[in-house]
Order: structure tokens, then C-alpha cells, then sequence
């Protein structure tokens, strides 16, 4: 049978396609048109046509991946390039397209562009993009030339073959992925350096700052600025003096894999990797003596060998994050200058701190060199070489390092006089003994079990329920139905069109204003703490004004047990979600004991407030409460299936949601379960573990908490939400109570929802709105609330699913 023209061609469109994608899926090119998708992150990789390279999406954390290219043959996946890698995309519908136009695009699940080959020219003629044997992937146009190539904008890593340029920048790729502090590239005087680059210093430690060019072995003279890393295992550079070369340990031993990698240390490694044991090895080291490389005990901190290398504080200064030596030391007193306060020096003897002299004086007196830091408020400290009398007064105290060796060195830290130097201790640890990374998900102990009393009927908890019930049952039903009848027809239109979800913004991962502020900065921010907009057990809330006018909600922490270091690493989960149903958090404080959160102020204050409200100043209605609805089903749908790390809130109740003045619906507190204690002690536990009425049987039950807890309380909102009633007041008391009242509600409003009898849902919804709601919607929302109530939590559905049974219940009524 010959088939029809047009189910012909629809075989044969159907046949190219599969072409493309099983080429995709195994070749070394990607032909315009066709993509990578990140579902298909296994099986959708380029790979180089000897094997030794892949490219494709790379998983970094649960959620999030880089497009990257790797050596697939190392035993664990070592990237030597990376397109997006501060910029990680999510899970679910990230892709890697060449555009028929030509360019290169990554896009994240909400279609934003993260990254693209070619900026925002066209490249043109594009034939297609290849992995080539080199570990270099190009886009080649249809003459065969190399338009775009990876090569041109490594990440931190230099290839064999691969040109190192005056335009070529390393940045070491860091554990927590912020960029890292140091660069390698040409310097201005075109010499291949190492540089430590931070917002108050910025200088080469390689090659060694102390030689001049010569002794290093270096050309000052020669701007070509042009290296290469060879097979054989040498960097050569045009600023390489004659015959000077950097050579790998097994140099010119053939068959060899090689890197050139900047560390997150700072120091520049060559890595070598033979076939049969497929491990990399070091096979050269830029820097030797690890206390040279600058910043590595960061802002006051000294660098020494005792003997492997360690950081400490000096007198008078401590570990500004202990854990983290990057963010070094800081002082424990504040020398004020105008009081002419009287000040001591102490003595340092073998000890510099590199770089940051306000001037350099030379043949003058010790005296005349201490005055002149006495009187200049701004020196730290300065540096005097008996002998030759030169003085380097210190504006900053950077790349301490401490050295008995013959070339002695002293510096002379100034201290106020009334610190009594001899019992201050010194903090000091091992430098190169990294913190594991510590981006994991909330993993909620298991077995927790709190003095939650066992459910059981009380009478006095029946009596309530029965006056509750009796009470929406009283309202006259005939009329009500028929209100809710017309309203159906009349007020639909303007029902909230489910258009909505395709054009919501706002779900951008990494957020550009995540902050740290100072408690002085949060102090004037809010005027003292002077406007106290709430106050819940995690902590009071106030009202403040940054610097650049945004008016923001501080919240004092209080209970937080997590160490500073723990703490903010928290925050850099949680800073980084943004979604318009969540409440931005700007940044945080943590000095001391004190622990802040900068959060996005929003209007109208919480749905608690509106919808329990006895003077009723405001009542929303339906619409908005559908939307309200709807709204916080997209926040936590977020954190719990689209967000870098899975976030279960723990504590959703309508005191958490905030709405905004179009009464969109904010939900706060957020990863707030994991910043507090929630370990060690079942009276802890209260703190943490939700707010009675909302809380979830398996809290009791002693399961391990999963999102659908959340679920749970969810439902307990909506319920509220419709029929505007708190139920936690309804049975004053124990948690018990509360919580049999809410069962037997469940029971019987799972009776009815599965029935044919209709009059029942206007007697449960708010009879503020007077009959004005949408009748099929609210069943619907009240059937969904049934659901997220049931005690199994299995039988739950997720909040995706409610999300998308809201969605599909407000198409449906217009
Ligand atoms: C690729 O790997 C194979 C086997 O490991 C090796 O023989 C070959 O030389 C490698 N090719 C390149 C370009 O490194
Ligand atoms: C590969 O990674 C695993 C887990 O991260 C680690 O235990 C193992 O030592 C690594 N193997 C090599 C050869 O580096
Ligand atoms: C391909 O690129 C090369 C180099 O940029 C250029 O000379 C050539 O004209 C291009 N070919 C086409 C067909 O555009
Ligand atoms: C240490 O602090 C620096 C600067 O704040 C930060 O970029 C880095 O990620 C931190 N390192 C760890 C392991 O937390
Ligand atoms: C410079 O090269 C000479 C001769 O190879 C060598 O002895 C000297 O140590 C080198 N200097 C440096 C700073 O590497
Ligand atoms: C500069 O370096 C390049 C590349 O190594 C070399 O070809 C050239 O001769 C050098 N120029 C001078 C003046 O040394
Ligand atoms: C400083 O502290 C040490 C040890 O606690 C003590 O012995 C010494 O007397 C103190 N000096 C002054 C001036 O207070």
C-alpha cells in the first residue's frame, strides 16, 4: 500500500528526527537544530571521536548541573570546562541547543537563557558543533572553519594543545562554587602570573614578588603573550626566559593525559593520569612552599609550617569564621582615634604581612617609625628592618606568613594599650584541611519522638466540634445555593485565566543581592529595632529601610544552635531560591550571638492577620482566596521539587503566608527548620517541629518527616482559608484535641465530596463572602484538602498535583 503524501512526509520527519536524536545521543556533533536534554543527561553526551572526551549535562548537586566537557575516562568524571558553572540550571527541562541561526543557547526549565557560545552576535553558516579529540568543543561553519571554540574561555583548567592567551583567565572552581579568589593569566607586564584578587587587595604572589623579573627567570620585555601546555608535559610562555621551561615530573613520557588546573588553594598544579591505574597524580606544582601562595590564612591571618601548613591569629584578633580561613581574623577591640587612645605594640618577630604598606621610609629610627603608626589612625601595625632602617607602616595586615629563616622580618602590630596581650589565646589550624562542601538536602532525623499526647476523643473536644459544625449547617441552604448558582455564571470571566502559570516570572536561581550586612548596617537599617512588625517563636520581626531604600522585615533569630559557619551555609542554599510565592530573603548577619535574616518586606501583612481578624477590616474574597490558594501550592511545589535543594518548611500555617497588595500570596520562614535546633532534646523538638493544629501525624508516629508534611499542613490552611475559622481555636487546649476535632471534620467532608448532595459546600465556606464563590471550585478545593489531610501520608498527593488540580479546576470554570 502506498501511503499518503502527507503521512508519508510525517514518517519521514519522524525519521530525521530520530536520526538527530540518536546521533546526539552517540556522536561527536550536535547539527543546528537538534539539543541536549537535561532528562537525558546520560545518554544525551557528545563524545570525542577517540572516546577520551564527553560532553553533556553533569550533575552537581541533587537538583543542579553544569553543561560541561570531562575526561570520560578518569574513574571519577574530571571537568576541564564548564559553560555555566556559577550559574547552575535545574533538573527538569534545562537544554542545550544549537539555534538554526547558529549560536549555542542554554536555556533553564523557565526558558531563561543562562548561557550562550557567542554572546549575543550571530555566528553564521553554523554546520554544526563537535567535540574534537583535544577535549575542545567547537562550532564550525559551513567552510569547515572554527567560528567558536571552549577553548577561548576556560574555566579553570588548560588543556594540552590549548592556547593560553592575553585574554585567557583561570578562576579556581570553589566547593561551594562562588568564584574563587584567585587568577592566573598575563600580567600587565606580560608575565604569566598567580594572582590573589579580593575588594581590598589585589596582587601577584607568582612568580615571587620579592625577585625582580630577571631573577625569576622571566622576560619583561616580551608582550606576545602566548603559552601552551604540550603533550609532553611543558609550559612554554612567551615570557619564559631562554631555555626556560616548566616541565612536568614525567615530561616526555608518551601516552600521558595531562591538566593544568588552577586549585581552589590557589596554587597551580600540572596532573598526569596513565592509562592503567586512571588516577590522577601531580606532576608539577607552581608553588612549593604553600605559605607563599597569598590569602591562604585570609584578612590578619598568619600563615606558618608546624609542621604542615597552618594558619593562626595574632594577639588580639580571632577567627572571624571558624572553619573557614578564607574569611581570616578579626579584632577584638576597636581602637578608637580620636580619644588619642594610649596603644602598645606588639612584637612579631619572624613575621610579614605582604604588600599594603601606606609607605615605605628608609634609614629612619625605629621611634620615628613607631610614631608614625601612632599618629596615622589607619596603620595596623608596620614593618621595621633594624640596620637598614627601612619602615613600612601597614594600611592592612595581608599574606601574614611566618618564617624562622635567615631572612628576618618583624613586624610590629598595634594594639590599645588596656588589652592585656600575654592570655589572649591563639586560634590555629591546619590550612590545607578543607571543610567538606555542605550542600545536602534537610534530611530530618528519623525516630524523633515528642511528648505529643496520644489522640483520643475528649468530651470536651466533641462538644466544640458539634457546636462548630451545627453552626455552619444552621445557615439557610436553599438560598445560598442559588447565590452560588448565578455567581457561576456571572462572575466567572473574570476568574484568574490559568494563562498565569505560563508567564509567571520569577523563578531565577541565583540571585545577584544575597548579601552578608553587618549588625551596625541592620541596627540603622531599622532604626534601633524600633518597628516591630510580629513576633513568632523563631524570633521577633522588624521593620527597616536598607541603604538603597528597599524597605525589608529583619528578623532576630533566636534558638539558632548552628555554628556561624554552619549557619551560612545554610543561607547560601536558602538565599538562592526566588520564586514570587516565596519571600525574598536579601542576605543575613551573623556577628556574635546575633543572628539576622534580611527578608522582603511585603504589604499587607499575613493571611493570618486578614483572615482571623475580628473587626473583618478586610474580606477576601473568592478570587482571592482561590489565588491564595493556588499561590502557596506554587511556593511549596517549589521547595519541594524545584529548588536547588529540596526544602521542607515544616511550619506552613497562614501566619507564614504574606500577601502583597495585589493579595498574592508570599509564603516566609522558609528553611527556617534547618537553620533552628532541631536536634538533641524532645523539648528542642517543640521548637521545630510545627505549630500545633497544623502538624502531621508522623510528627507523633516518630516516621521520618518527608515534604508531605507539609502537605498536611497545607491542607489544614485551605480549610481554614474556605471557611475562614481557625480550628486550633475551636478545641482550646491539648494538641490531642485540636487534632480529634480536625479528624471527625475530615471524615465527615470526605463523606460529602465523594456524595451527590451539593448544598453542604456553601455551608462550609465563609460566610463573609456571602455566597459570593465559585461552587465547582470550591468542591474542588475542598476535595483536594480531604486529600493533603489523609493520616497515611502515601495516599497525599504532591503539591505539584494540587498545583495542577488547582490549575485544571480554574481552567475548567471559564
Ligand atoms: C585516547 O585514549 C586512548 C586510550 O586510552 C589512547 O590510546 C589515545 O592516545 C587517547 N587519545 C588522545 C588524543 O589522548
Ligand atoms: C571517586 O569518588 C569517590 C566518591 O566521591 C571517592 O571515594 C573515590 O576515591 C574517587 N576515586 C578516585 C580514583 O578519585
Ligand atoms: C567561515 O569562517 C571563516 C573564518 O571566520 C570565513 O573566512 C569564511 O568565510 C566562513 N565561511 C562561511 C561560509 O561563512
Ligand atoms: C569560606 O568563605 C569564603 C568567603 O566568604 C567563601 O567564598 C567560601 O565558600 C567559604 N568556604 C567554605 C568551605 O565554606
Ligand atoms: C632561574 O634559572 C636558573 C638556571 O636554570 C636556576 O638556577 C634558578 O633557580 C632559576 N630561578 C628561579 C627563581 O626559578
Ligand atoms: C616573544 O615570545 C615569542 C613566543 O615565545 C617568541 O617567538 C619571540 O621571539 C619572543 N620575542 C622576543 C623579543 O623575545
Ligand atoms: C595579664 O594576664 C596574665 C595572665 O592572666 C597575668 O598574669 C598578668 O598579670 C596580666 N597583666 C596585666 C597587666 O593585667
Amino acid at each position: 500500500m502506498v501511503p499518503s503524501l502527507p503521512r508519508y512526509l510525517a514518517t519521514v520527519s519522524l525519521l530525521s528526527f530520530l536520526a538527530l536524536v540518536s546521533s546526539a545521543a552517540s556522536w561527536d556533533t550536535l547539527q543546528p537544530g537538534s539539543s541536549l536534554a537535561i532528562e537525558a543527561y546520560q545518554s544525551d553526551i557528545l563524545q570525542s571521536t577517540d572516546g577520551n572526551f564527553s560532553c553533556g549535562f553533569y550533575r552537581i548537586y541533587d537538583n543542579a548541573f553544569t553543561f560541561s566537557v570531562w575526561y570520560s575516562e578518569a574513574a571519577n568524571k574530571t571537568i576541564v570546562w564548564s559553560a555555566n558553572r556559577d550559574r547552575p540550571v535545574h533538573s527538569r527541562r534545562s537544554v542545550l541547543t544549537l539555534l538554526k541561526d547558529g549560536n549555542m543557547v542554554l536555556t533553564d526549565y523557565d526558558d531563561t537563557i543562562v548561557w550562550q557560545a557567542d554572546g549575543d552576535n550571530h555566528l553564521k553558516n553554523v554546520q554544526h558543533a563537535q567535540l574534537l579529540d583535544t577535549g575542545n568543543l567547537v562550532i564550525k561553519n559551513t567552510s569547515g572553519s572554527i567560528v567558536w571554540q571552549s577553548f577561548d574561555s576556560p574555566t579553570d583548567t588548560i588543556l594540552p594543545t590549548q592556547r593560553i592567551t592575553a585574554a585567557t583567565e583561570l578562576v579556581p572552581t570553589t566547593q561551594s562554587r562562588a568564584p574563587g579568589n584567585y587568577i592566573f593569566r598575563f600580567s600587565d607586564l606580560s608575565v604569566l602570573s598567580l594572582i590573589y584578587d579580593v575588594p581590598d587587595v589585589s596582587d601577584i604572589y607568582w612568580p615571587n614578588p620579592d625577585n625582580s623579573v630577571y631573577d625569576n627567570n622571566r622576560s619583561r620585555y616580551n608582550s606576545t603573550r602566548l603559552g601552551s601546555l604540550g603533550n609532553n608535559g611543558i609550559l612554554a610562555s612567551s615570557d619564559f626566559a631562554d631555555g626556560i621551561l616548566l616541565k612536568a615530573s614525567d615530561a616526555a613520557v608518551p601516552g600521558i593525559k595531562r591538566r593544568l588546573t588552577l586549585d581552589p588553594d590557589g596554587n597551580l598544579r600540572m596532573y598526569s593520569m596513565s592509562d592503567p591505574d586512571r588516577v590522577w597524580s601531580v606532576s608539577m606544582v607552581a608553588i612549593s612552599q604553600p605559605c607563599t601562595i597569598h590569602g591562604l590564612c585570609g584578612e590578619n591571618g598568619i600563615c606558618h609550617y608546624s609542621p604542615t601548613p597552618t594558619c593562626s591569629c595574632p594577639p588580639g584578633y580571632v577567627m572571624t569564621n571558624p572553619g573557614n580561613w578564607t574569611e581570616g581574623c578579626m579584632a577584638t577591640f576597636e581602637l578608637s582615634c580620636h580619644d588619642q587612645e594610649p596603644v602598645q605594640f606588639v612584637k612579631l618577630p619572624h613575621t610579614d604581612f605582604w604588600g599594603s604598606d601606606q609607605k615605605r621610609v628608609l634609614g629612619i629610627s625605629f621611634e620615628a617609625c613607631r610614631d608614625s603608626c601612632i599618629i596615622d589612625c589607619s596603620c595596623k601595625g608596620f614593618q621595621y628592618q633594624q640596620g637598614t632602617g627601612s619602615c613600612y607602616p601597614k594600611a592592612l595586615l595581608f599574606n601574614g606568613k611566618s618564617c624562622a629563616t635567615a631572612n628576618v622580618r618583624t613586624i610590629y602590630l598595634k594594639l590599645p594599650a588596656r588589652l592585656n596581650v600575654s592570655d589572649t589565646p591563639i586560634p590555629q589550624t591546619n590550612v590545607l584541611d578543607p571543610a567538606p562542601p555542605r550542600l545536602y538536602c534537610d534530611q530530618m532525623s528519623r525516630g524523633v519522638r515528642h511528648p505529643f499526647p496520644d489522640v483520643q476523643e475528649t468530651d470536651d473536644g466533641e462538644s466544640k466540634w458539634i457546636y462548630f459544625f451545627s453552626f455552619i449547617v444552621a445557615i439557610a441552604v436553599v438560598e445560598v445555593s442559588f447565590i452560588a448558582f448565578a455567581w457561576f455564571f456571572v462572575f466567572r470571566k473574570e476568574l484568574r485565566p490559568s494563562e498565569m502559570w505560563a508567564a509567571e516570572e520569577g523563578y531565577k536561581v541565583m540571585t545577584s543581592h544575597f548579601r552578608r550586612y553587618s549588625y551596625k548596617e541592620l541596627a540603622k537599617a531599622t532604626r534601633e529595632f524600633r518597628v516591630e512588625l510580629g513576633r513568632g517563636r523563631s524570633g521577633a520581626v522588624y521593620k527597616g529601610v536598607l541603604e538603597d531604600e528597599r524597605p525589608v522585615a529583619v528578623k532576630k533569630l533566636k534558638n539558632v544552635s548552628r555554628g556561624k559557619e554552619e549557619f551560612q551555609a545554610e543561607l547560601g542554599i536558602i538565599g538562592r531560591i526566588n520564586h514570587m510565592n516565596l519571600a525574598r530573603i536579601w542576605g543575613f548577619c551573623s556577628e556574635g550571638s546575633h543572628r539576622l535574616l534580611v527578608c522582603e518586606y511585603v504589604e499587607n501583612r499575613s493571611l493570618a492577620s486578614i483572615l482571623f481578624n475580628d473587626q473583618k477590616t478586610i474580606v477576601l474574597d473568592w478570587k482571592q482566596r482561590f489565588n491564595i490558594a493556588l499561590g502557596v501550592a506554587k511556593g511549596l511545589a517549589y521547595l519541594h521539587h524545584e529548588c536547588l535543594e529540596w526544602v521542607i518548611h515544616c511550619d506552613v500555617k497562614p501566619e507564614n503566608i504574606l500577601l502583597d497588595t495585589d493579595f498574592e500570596p508570599k509564603i516566609t520562614d522558609f528553611g527556617l527548620a534547618k537553620l533552628l535546633n532541631r536536634a538533641g532534646s524532645s523539648q528542642n523538638m517543640t521548637q521545630v517541629r510545627g505549630t500545633v493544629g497544623y502538624i502531621a501525624p508522623e510528627w507523633v508516629s516518630g516516621l521520618p518527616i518527608t515534604a508531605k508534611v507539609d502537605v498536611y499542613s497545607y491542607g489544614v490552611l485551605v480549610l481554614e482559608l474556605l471557611s475562614g475559622a481557625r480550628f486550633s481555636e475551636l478545641a482550646v487546649g491539648s494538641d490531642a484535641e485540636v487534632y480529634s476535632m480536625l479528624r471527625k471534620l475530615v471524615t465527615v467532608l470526605a463523606d460529602k465530596v465523594e456524595g451527590q448532595e451539593e448544598s453542604w459546600v456553601g455551608e462550609f465556606v465563609d460566610q463573609e463572602l456571602s455566597g459570593q464563590f465559585n461552587y465547582f471550585q470550591a468542591r474542588t478545593v475542598l476535595k483536594l484538602a480531604v486529600s493533603c489531610l489523609q493520616e497515611d501520608r502515601n495516599k497525599r498527593p504532591t503539591m505539584e498535583s494540587v498545583v495542577q488540580t488547582l490549575l485544571s479546576s480554574d481552567e475548567a470554570s471559564n
